[in-house]
């Protein structure tokens, strides 16, 4: 198991201030910059594309920006988000027609690639595509909004998916994504996650490094 990254998922912050509230939020202790791209297709709701990652890069945003994509079809982004800045890309495996190819893609784009698992989507991708992954990501709600409940189905998902891991041998980082507070992370860690998504537990908090630590703190327990 990797050290723990504390990722904030952007789509709980103040979008009118977001360069301010990513500034605020690494230097509060965050590792990653989460950022959800979801396109009325795949989930219902819409959000942030490539430009906003380009105006992060700008603004002068240094750490790995986590590419969580939420799209169908996926390729055509690949390219558009790498050229961004994006550090990693993750994407589902319903919405690729050939999840093969889209991360040879990202791989030869210069990026990390990471393969996103539904509540109900089994593990059985990781058979055939461990050698090209980067990250592995547990999604503990249904995607398409911030401030949903954990579904605990995900704690058996994690621990199955960390002994996949384990056994390759690889430095496959393994992330959760969703409900995720500083209340439930010691359990989720307990069950094999290294990489932490939250979003509406931080940014609705006032004081960012205070939760961040608790995070960190509870995580290491
Ligand atoms: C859900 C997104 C998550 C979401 C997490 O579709 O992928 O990253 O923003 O938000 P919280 O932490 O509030 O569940
Ligand atoms: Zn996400």
């Amino acid at each position: 198991k990797q050290s723990t990254v504390i990722a904030p998922s952007i789509l709980s912050a103040d979008f009118a201030r977001l360069g301010e509230e990513v500034d605020h939020v690494l230097a509060a202790g965050a590792d990653w910059v989460h950022f959800d791209v979801m396109d009325n297709h795949y989930v219902p709701n819409l959000t942030i594309g490539p430009l906003v990652c380009e105006a992060l890069r700008k603004h002068g945003v240094a750490a790995p920006i986590d590419v969580h994509l939420m799209v169908k079809p996926v390729d055509r982004l690949v390219p558009d988000f790498a050229k961004a800045g994006a550090t990693l890309i993750s994407f589902h495996p319903e919405a690729s027609d050939h999840v093969d190819r889209t991360l040879q893609l990202i791989k030869a784009s210069g990026c990390q690639a990471g393969l996103v698992f539904n509540p109900a989507t089994p593990l059985g991708h990781l058979d055939y595509v461990l050698d090209k992954l980067d990250l592995v990501l547990i999604m503990s709600v249904n995607p398409g909004f911030g401030g949903q409940s954990f579904i605990p189905t995900a704690l058996e998902k994690l621990r199955r998916a960390r002994e996949i891991i384990d056994r390759s041998g690889r430095p496959i980082r393994l992330e959760v994504d969703g409900g995720v507070k500083p209340d439930n992370i010691a359990e989720i860690a307990g069950a094999g996650a290294d990489t932490f998504v939250a979003g509406s537990a931080i940014f609705g908090q006032k004081d960012y490094r205070a939760v961040v630590k608790a995070m960190k703190d509870a995580a290491a327990a």
